[in-house]
């Protein structure tokens, strides 16, 4: 059910944990455990219903900064206005949408958010085509309920179930992806604010602090449109891709180092020209024109997104680290574009093929080596 898709994960934090250290992906609670804690300490402001935490509290968790001696890192980075009304929304009575293009953070941020409200940031529903009604609301221990009739020891609630009567956020992942009936649900769910239980002739009203943070990629919007009553039941925020080179550069360098170090790369994370030539390579291609906007270029079909460019990083660092000299090289680096950049065969390489040929071979010896080693992949 719950489905935890990417890494995350600070240095101080994750070495210090070791309920961490043994999992591949400690969710956010445990690994920023430190930080949550002493910013819980030092909160000053009031806290809405059912949180741990004031929302300028849940403000400085998620964009960063310092509370007595201990440094918070910045988890999101972008615009601390969109941060401030993410918060907010949750304060209300609405719930809350991210969406936007994939690896714009959405189920990163979401999950930030749980852990830092809530301390719990596992009440997930993930969203796919086979997501059920029982999924949003309830179900039985079926052998429970033969031999004993509905009671409530046999029903197993899910996970929005238990968010209302604990009043706590849940994490509803690419509700988009849900079929129209499994997104009504959840409209009458938003609106009335409780799920009944006819078989037990009960009620769950949720409790004040509950909501829910909902995410959906833009990229999926045909596959089940949500319907205008769902959408009107949420607070919409769209994530976008990072403005400049610069934000994105250093969200990349961040999340490469915090990954370095939570699956022991064994390898020197790449040099800060490395992160920018990746990812001037994945803008340029993400938005079909070089940096200087002088010439177009064709797009590969692949998602070529800010998530993409760490997961190129880390690969690379893989690759560097257990069959190489621990430096990544160029080839290292290339090999791991390619599989990003050509996602299929025909098209994409001839895409990647003009690219290297029409621009990053025209980019002098800065670019040659790793210009060389492209061109060698993409053979
Ligand atoms: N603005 C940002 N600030 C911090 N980290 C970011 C930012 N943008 C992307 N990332 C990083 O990108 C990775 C992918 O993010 P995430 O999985 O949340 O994407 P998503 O938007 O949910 O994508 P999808 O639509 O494919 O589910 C995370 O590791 C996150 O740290
Ligand atoms: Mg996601």
């Amino acid at each position: 059910m719950a489905k935890r898709s990417t890494t995350g994960g600070d240095e101080q934090t994750a070495s210090s944990n070791g309920a961490a250290a043994a999992v591949l992906r400690a969710p956010a609670e445990v690994l920023f455990a430190r930080e949550i804690e002493a910013i819980i300490a030092a909160d000053k402001f009031e806290k809405p219903p059912g949180w741990r935490m004031s929302p300028r509290a849940v403000l400085t968790y998620i964009t960063g900064g310092s509370v007595g001696d201990t440094r918070i890192t910045p988890k999101y980075i972008g615009h601390q206005r969109l941060v401030e009304i993410a918060i907010s929304t949750l304060v209300t009575d609405r719930a809350l949408l991210l969406i936007g293009e994939p690896g714009t953070a959405k189920s990163w941020l979401s999950e930030h958010l749980a852990a830092a409200i809530n301390g719990d940031s596992g009440k997930v529903v993930q969203g796919t085509a086979g997501t059920t009604e029982e999924n949003v609301r309830y179900t039985w221990n079926y052998a429970m309920l033969i031999a004993r009739g509905p009671s409530p020891e046999a029903l197993i609630p899910s996970p929005i179930l238990r968010a209302m009567e604990s009043g706590s956020l849940a994490r509803f992942e690419e509700i988009t992806r849900c079929a129209s009936e499994v997104q009504d649900a959840m409209i009458s769910i938003l609106s009335e604010k409780t799920i009944s239980i006819p078989e037990l002739k009960s009620e769950v009203p949720a409790k004040r602090g509950f909501s829910v943070i909902a995410t959906a990629n833009t990229r999926d919007k045909g596959v089940n449109d949500m319907s205008a009553a769902l959408k009107r039941r949420f607070n919409i925020i769209v994530l976008p891709t990072p403005k400049t080179i610069e934000s994105e550069i250093e969200i990349v360098s961040k999340r490469v180092r915090d990954l370095a170090t939570n699956l022991d790369l064994k390898a020197k994370v790449p040099t800060a020209d490395a992160i920018e030539k990746v990812v001037t390579i994945f803008r340029e291609l993400r938005t079909g024109q070089t940096l200087d906007g002088k010439a177009k270029l064709k797009t590969p079909s692949g998602v070529l997104s800010t998530a993409e460019a760490i997961s190129v990083l880390a690969n690379s660092m893989a690759l560097a680290g257990n069959f190489g000299s621990g430096d990544v090289s160029p080839l290292d680096l290339a090999s791991a574009i390619q599989g990003s950049v050509v996602k299929d065969e025909e098209k994409d390489r001839v895409v990647w093929q003009e690219y290297l040929s029409n621009v990053l071979k025209k980019r002098g010896a800065e670019w040659r080596p790793l210009y060389a080693a492209c061109s060698e992949q993409n053979d």
